[in-house]
């Protein structure tokens, strides 16, 4: 475990991108990189326990990620079965609680049942949420969200469209990690991430391990996080382009 002089990041979210590149430098299936990326994500949460992190939120599959071919979107689908079957009860006998978050109406029975199954079976768990975004895309959850308040007759206010998104129930990202070198958002978290720390990783997602992720903390302490304020407000020193300001 690595010591940190700051306390961790509350909220991590992560894109965990690079799989289908993993796998083909390897000369392998796309998939074979998917289920790596399994296999990486399991010791990620691992490692956000041990560092006393609360919320892990992960971009697994986008609304987007439909348009792949068939065959690669129906072997995510089952790699998904088949990892909750093997990884929830272990994750359970760690204190972690999974909630997945997205549109969940183009999933087969065989899935929905999986994810309610995986989201029953670790209700009771405390020590980290693992949040996993699967169908899940930022403009989606900001409609739904809309939606939602419009059928009920109710106002549409930041603070209410906060309450209706589907992460209302922990605090927004203050760390937002994406692996797999590209510098983009891929509409994961668009709401949510207004005033995370943003850091990008060329590592691949099977290759991000507990190293690379204690350097994106420690590049996160090393930010001043101003939320609009200066920094003298926040108790930073001012700089001198500060001092020149008008
Ligand atoms: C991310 O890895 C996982 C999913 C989007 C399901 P990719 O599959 O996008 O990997 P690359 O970007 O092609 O390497
Ligand atoms: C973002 O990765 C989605 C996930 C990691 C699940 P993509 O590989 O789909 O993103 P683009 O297509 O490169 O933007
Ligand atoms: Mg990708």
């Amino acid at each position: 475990m690595a010591a940190h002089p700051s306390p961790a990041p509350h909220h991590v979210a992560i894109v965990m991108d690079g799989n289908g590149r993993w796998a083909t430098k390897r000369l392998l299936p796309r998939i074979a990189g998917h289920k790596q990326g399994v296999d990486s994500l399991t010791r990620c949460v691992r490692a956000c326990l041990q560092r006393g992190i609360g919320v892990l939120t992960v971009f697994a599959f986008s609304s987007e990620n439909w348009n792949r071919p068939p065959e690669e979107v129906s072997g995510l689908m089952e790699l998904l079965v088949v990892a909750l079957a093997k990884e929830v009860p272990r994750l359970s006998a760690q204190g972690i609680r999974i909630h997945f978050i997205g549109d969940r109406q183009r999933f087969s029975d065989k899935v929905r049942t999986a994810l309610v199954v995986a989201e029953q079976g670790t209700s009771a768990n405390q020590r980290l949420i693992l949040n996993v975004c699967f169908n899940y895309g930022g403009r989606w959850d900001i409609a739904q969200a809309a939606q939602k308040l419009a059928s009920r007759g109710e106002p549409i206010t930041e603070l209410s469209l906060d309450r209706a998104m589907a992460l209302a129930h922990v605090p927004d990202p203050d760390l937002l990690i994406r692996t797999g070198g590209e510098l983009r958002i891929s509409n994961f978290l668009l709401w949510q991430a207004a005033y995370s720390e943003l850091h990008f990783s060329a590592k691949l997602w099977p290759e991000f391990d507990e190293a690379a992720l204690d350097e994106a903390i420690s590049v996160f302490h090393a930010r001043e996080r101003r939320f609009g304020q200066t920094s003298a407000q926040v108790g930073g020193h001012s700089s001198s382009h500060d001092k020149k300001a008008v």
